[in-house]
């Protein structure tokens, strides 16, 4: 009778227990369902940020300005932006923001040089949509190991002269260029003359081009891909660098406006919509996760992964000139209704290896792959027919990167 006594009432305690935490679980879930709506969550962020992706056609500003405005839309190392244009009557200076440095990520700012290149690649071809031919001078040199400082550093000087004005398709899509981390669809291959207008233009650039679509290479080259982002994850202070410039709320977007967002991370709308519910995980717990999306999805479901290598790894004309030309291939594949995804994490490690003094095993995998040791991997990306449509990333106006 007693134990009867003793049961009900702990029966009636647990009953009575779960449904106050049911009812805290409703109320929250509720209450973050109704935050999830009335803040808009289930659309990509918008607003001023991502205004310049527009402006360009609404508000277009006089030549040789309106290069810059194309400038700035172009691709660039975590979006951090680092360019600052000085406009003259007929030429710009451009120069690199040593503030806008991704540290540990991009010790030799080799990565900066290159998104630099991107820009100075969509001013020549707007200043072409503009009736201007254009003459790139680049500053000669070799990278140096840089901490994070403030200043600037010229890198190139673009000249204009009168030409014959060409809208080209390339043009037309800068707008429309996007990096796409999101799975792409499996059951599509590239085509054979994509992939050669890819090695012409390699080619015209003086740079090499290894494609890996099936067997043992792709293998392999997945396989130094898995490794490098297991490396980078391990390193603390890499971590921590590339956590500075991660935006995950539209406030923190609309203020800085820069760096990786939640919209662009290639997350599933549900856990995009929870990712921006939840607070953030620790900088550890999200480099976790990129991981395993960089073997599980990226990986996974890319058609190809491509290297392209030059003369000198730390050479600042050439991988100004690699920046120009992943410009135009990301352009080219934008035109064509490509997706492509910069993955450079083995480059980020051969990197760190070396500033770090260690044995660069990455150097090692990636000279097996790409033409042995006359030649140097300096960008890594993957691609394939998007599934999703990719989203743009915030930019600062034009008035913020002038000087
Ligand atoms: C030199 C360079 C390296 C990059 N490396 C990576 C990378 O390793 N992983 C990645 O997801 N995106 C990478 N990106 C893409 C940038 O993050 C992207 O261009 C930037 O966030 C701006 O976004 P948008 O290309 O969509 O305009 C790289 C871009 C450049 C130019």
């Amino acid at each position: 009778m007693e134990n009867q006594t003793k049961n009900l009432t702990r029966r009636k305690l647990l009953k009575s227990s779960l449904k106050v935490t049911g009812g805290i679980a409703v109320a929250v879930s509720g209450g973050l369902v109704y935050r999830a709506v009335e803040e808009d969550m289930f659309s990509p962020f918008d607003g001023p940020a991502y205004q310049p992706w527009k402006s360009w056609k609404t508000d277009p500003l006089s030549f040789p300005l309106v290069t810059v405005q194309m400038a700035i839309l172009a691709a660039n190392p975590h979006n951090t932006q680092p360019w600052l244009f000085k406009v003259h009557q007929d030429s710009i200076e451009i120069f690199a923001d040593r503030r806008r440095h991704l540290g540990s990520f991009d010790p030799f700012r080799r990565e900066m040089q290159i998104g630099l290149g991107c820009a100075i690649e969509n001013m020549t071809l707007a200043a072409k949509a503009h009736g201007y031919d254009s003459q790139v001078e680049v500053i000669q040199g070799a990278l140096a190991e840089h901490p994070i400082t403030e200043g600037i550093d010229k890198i190139a000087t673009v000249s204009f002269t009168q030409g014959i004005a060409e809208n080209t398709s390339l043009y037309q899509a800068i707008a429309h260029r996007h990096t796409d981390r999101n799975p792409y669809d499996v059951t599509k291959s590239i085509p054979d003359d994509m992939i050669q207008a890819f090695a012409t233009e390699c080619q015209a650039h003086a740079c090499r081009l290894d494609i890996f679509e099936h067997g043992k290479a792709r293998q392999s080259i997945d396989l130094l891909m898995n490794k490098a982002t297991q490396a980078i994850v391990q390193d603390e202070e890499m971590v921590m660098d590339s956590t500075r410039w991660l935006r995950t709320t539209d406030k923190a977007i609309q203020t800085h406006r820069d760096g990786p967002t939640l919209d662009g991370a290639g997350l599933s709308p549900m856990i995009r919509v929870l990712a921006k519910i939840f607070p953030d995980p620790t900088p550890l717990e999200g480099h976790r996760i990129w991981a395993t999306a960089t073997k599980e999805s990226h990986l996974a479901t890319a058609a190809a992964i491509g290297l392209i290598s030059i003369r000198h790894r730390y050479s600042k004309a050439e991988n100004l000139t690699v920046g120009r030309l992943w410009q135009r291939l990301h352009l080219m594949a934008t035109v064509a209704g490509l997706s492509m995804h910069p993955m450079n994490q083995p480059v980020e490690w051969v990197d760190r290896q070396k500033q770090l003094g260690q044995a660069n095993s990455a150097e090692q995998h990636l000279s097996l792959l790409a033409g042995g040791a006359a030649w140097q991997t300096t960008f890594a990306f993957r691609m394939g027919y998007p599934t999703v449509p990719a989203v743009p990333s915030p930019r600062k106006p034009v008035k913020e990167s002038l000087i």
